[in-house]
């Protein structure tokens, strides 16, 4: 049957809000030890505790549709091609343990395999980013206001290289091993000057959440992120709001256009009349040999 996107949207937007205000009331401080992979795998009450009013909400609403979540995953579990919710309660479990008000709820729906509705919300901020495939992106600033397309520039600059961009990275819960030294490499040659043989990028930025980093990047307020080691549910809903915003999202090991939803490796890029392709090309090349399992 025909899905009504407009409709699962909607709902999918009621949900994230009531969401907000279980993330603005909970204590940070109810850590749960027992589903750690290491001390820095950080897992709240709060974040079960959203993700089980989500999923019951959205199965009430939408009986058909399949969900797969953070905190319910398992492993081996995939997305098939029937329509799948696919949430991350906290996207940002960190920040929200140490109250630093850069964390959100990523919600997407895929179908096929491919994100066609994202929204994120970030509580603290009342940031509101919202996507339907082929219906274009948009960022809402309060609750009631009026929705701002993204990108928010109304003519994105072109792309200009490395060395002209704000690129955001992130250090995930990896702290040992090849993933974590080819992590620290691609720092280091990314933001070392050119005596260093660095490409001295304006500088890195880390928001601590995977699905903010990418709806900045949609907005054009980053011009590109990589990450190794995400998760179905940290890229979904930030990938349909990339690409309605123009830009593109790459495999974050050398030589794939094509990533899949569980690919754990992206690149996004923001959009742009010109440069996409080459600045992706360009990060592979820092990247060498080296790839992240
Ligand atoms: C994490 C955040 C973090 C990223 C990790 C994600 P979580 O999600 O997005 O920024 O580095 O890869 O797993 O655990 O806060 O839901």
């Amino acid at each position: 049957a025909d899905l009504d996107l407009q409709a699962i949207h909607d709902e999918m937007v009621a949900v994230a809000y009531q969401a907000g205000v279980m993330i603005l009331a909970a204590n940070p401080a109810d850590i749960d030890t027992d589903t750690k992979l290491n001390s820095v795998d950080i897992v709240t009450e709060t974040d079960k505790g959203v993700e089980k009013m989500v999923s019951a909400r959205l199965s009430t609403a939408f009986p058909n549709i399949s969900f797969m979540g953070e905190e319910t995953y398992k492993p081996g579990m995939k997305i098939g091609p029937e329509p799948t919710f696919v949430c991350d309660p906290i996207d940002g479990t960190t920040n929200f343990v140490h109250s630093f008000p850069s964390a959100c709820i990523s919600l997407g729906l895929a179908v096929d395999r491919h994100p066609a509705i994202g929204v994120i919300y970030n509580p603290w901020q009342d940031l509101l980013y919202t996507a339907i495939h082929g219906k274009g992106a948009f960022l809402t600033r309060a609750r009631g206001a009026e929705p701002q397309r993204l990108p928010l520039a109304k003519s994105p600059r072109p792309l200009e290289g490395l060395g002209n961009s704000l690129v955001a990275v992130e250090w995930g819960s990896t702290r040992d091993g090849p993933n974590f030294d080819l992590k620290v490499d691609v720092f280091r040659r990314l933001a070392g000057s050119h005596e260093t043989g660095g490409s001295m990028v304006h500088s890195l930025r880390s928001l601590g959440s995977a699905a903010l980093n990418i709806a900045a990047v949609a907005a054009g307020q980053l011009d590109m992120y990589w990450e190794g080691g995400c998760w179905a549910w940290d890229v979904c809903a930030g990938w349909c709001l990339l690409e309605e915003a123009g830009g593109r999202m790459a495999h974050g090991n050398p030589g794939n256009w094509d990533p899949e939803l569980e690919a754990r490796m992206y690149l996004a890029v923001r959009g742009a009349p010109s440069g996409q392709k080459e600045i992706v090309e360009e990060f592979w090349k820092v990247m060498g040999d080296g790839k992240l399992d």
